[in-house]
């Protein structure tokens, strides 16, 4: 099974991927948690083109061909091994984040990415939980983290907005695999739910 995280900045996605994947360990499950950009040595090194720098580094179609090139690695070397080897896969941000980002932020290209997705992608995961939050809070949540990245992370208020409502949207064009989470109580009660509805799609 093939499980992601989306949602905008300081929802909790990293702290949910991470305790899910505990859980089902602990359940004696074989799991592998990776996170996009990166995951695979040659996404890990795009990551870092993508992420840090001047917000205009690239252009915006650069700058989708760089995030499902890292992807495509991610796949190719991280995500379809495992998930061939019979080994859950939980992974910090997919496709969605692209649709979302790429496709929303700097104009209307989410054909282009959609276009892409389908020529060098071509998967969807199984099941994806979105971690909604209010965007004051989840942008007072990642400033009080240490090594936020530099290129996306002065988005502001109106865009997380945006990117809130992209993904709610997103949420309801794929509702087979989309799970809401309602992202603003405490970390355990999101765990337990986000666990419980994982345990449902395994049964
Ligand atoms: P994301 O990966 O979505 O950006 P993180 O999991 O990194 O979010 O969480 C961002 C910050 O908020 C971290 O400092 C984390 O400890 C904190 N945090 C995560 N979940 C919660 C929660 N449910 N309540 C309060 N703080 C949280
Ligand atoms: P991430 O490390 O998950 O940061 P955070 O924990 O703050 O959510 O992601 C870094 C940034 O990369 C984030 O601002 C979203 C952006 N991103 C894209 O723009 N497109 C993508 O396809 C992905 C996977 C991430």
């Amino acid at each position: 099974m093939f499980i992601t995280f989306e949602g905008i900045d300081g929802s909790g996605k990293s702290t949910q991927a991470r305790l899910l994947a505990e859980a089902l360990r602990a359940g004696g499950f074989d799991v592998v948690l990776t996170r996009e950009p990166g995951g695979s040595p040659g996404a890990e090194e795009i990551r870092r083109l993508v992420l840090e720098g001047d917000p205009d580094r690239w252009s915006p179609e650069t700058e989708i061909l760089l995030f499902t090139a890292a992807r495509r690695d991610h796949l190719e070397r991280t995500i379809a091994p495992a998930l061939a080897a019979g080994r859950i896969v939980i992974c910090d941000r997919f496709a969605d984040s692209t649709r979302m980002y790429q496709g929303l932020s700097r104009g209307d290209l989410r054909g282009l990415v959609d276009q892409l997705h389908s020529l060098m992608i071509g998967r969807e995961p199984d099941l994806t939980f979105l971690v909604d939050i209010d965007p004051a809070v989840g942008l007072a949540r990642a400033k009080g983290r240490q090594g936020t990245e530099e290129r996306f992370e002065d988005m502001g208020l109106a865009m997380q907005e945006r990117m809130r409502a992209g993904f709610l949207a997103l949420a309801h064009e794929f509702s087979a695999r989309f799970r809401l989470v309602n992202g603003a109580r405490p970390t355990e009660e999101v765990a337990a739910e986000i666990l419980s509805l994982t345990r449902a799609a395994l049964a």
